[in-house]
């Protein structure tokens, strides 16, 4: 990793946005990677503006992985006030905003928090439309207690 990308990183973890549950949220999307173990779930909540259903808010934990974190933070805010469609037209790299480029080894940090918002979003995923369990007090419960609200999909990080 270049020193330029590293520091860019450490500059979104000095004040990582949107980190934490929603409460109340409208839809919740989960995803992990298999063979670096980070998991990483997002949750969305909708209002109505000009006549249309934009994000009002979206947050997000993670067990840890720093460019998750970073990518997660500015995506939870780039998508604010996008329609659902427009948000999942938003491609990797767009997610991954003022970040810029990722090295090819941190490519699928970013794909994580593209399939959890993907799992939030895409209409047919039916069962990340109801809202988020609560109760959950860590991401590692909401996983263990309530995986009936959870979808897990393992990413191939070869893509
Ligand atoms: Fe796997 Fe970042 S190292 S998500």
């Amino acid at each position: 990793m270049t020193d330029d990308l590293q520091k860019r990183i450490q500059a979104a973890l000095a004040n990582p946005q949107n980190m934490g549950e929603l409460a109340g949220a409208d839809a919740v999307g989960a995803v992990g990677n298999a063979d670096c173990g980070e998991m990483l779930r997002l949750w969305v909540k909708f209002k109505e503006q000009n006549g249309k259903k934009v994000i009002d808010r979206a947050t997000f934990q993670s067990f840890g992985c720093e460019t998750a974190i970073a990518v997660a933070s500015l995506a939870t805010e780039l998508i604010r006030g996008k329609t659902p469609a427009e948000a999942l037209a938003l491609k990797t790299e767009e997610l991954a905003g003022e970040l810029g480029p990722l090295p090819p080894m941190k490519i699928h940090c970013a794909q994580l928090v593209e399939g959890a918002l993907r799992a939030a979003l895409e209409p047919q995923s039916a069962e990340n439309k109801t809202p988020a369990q609560p109760g959950a007090s860590t991401l590692l419960d909401s996983f263990s207690k309530h995986p009936e609200g959870v979808k897990l999909t393992f990413l191939d990080p070869g893509k």
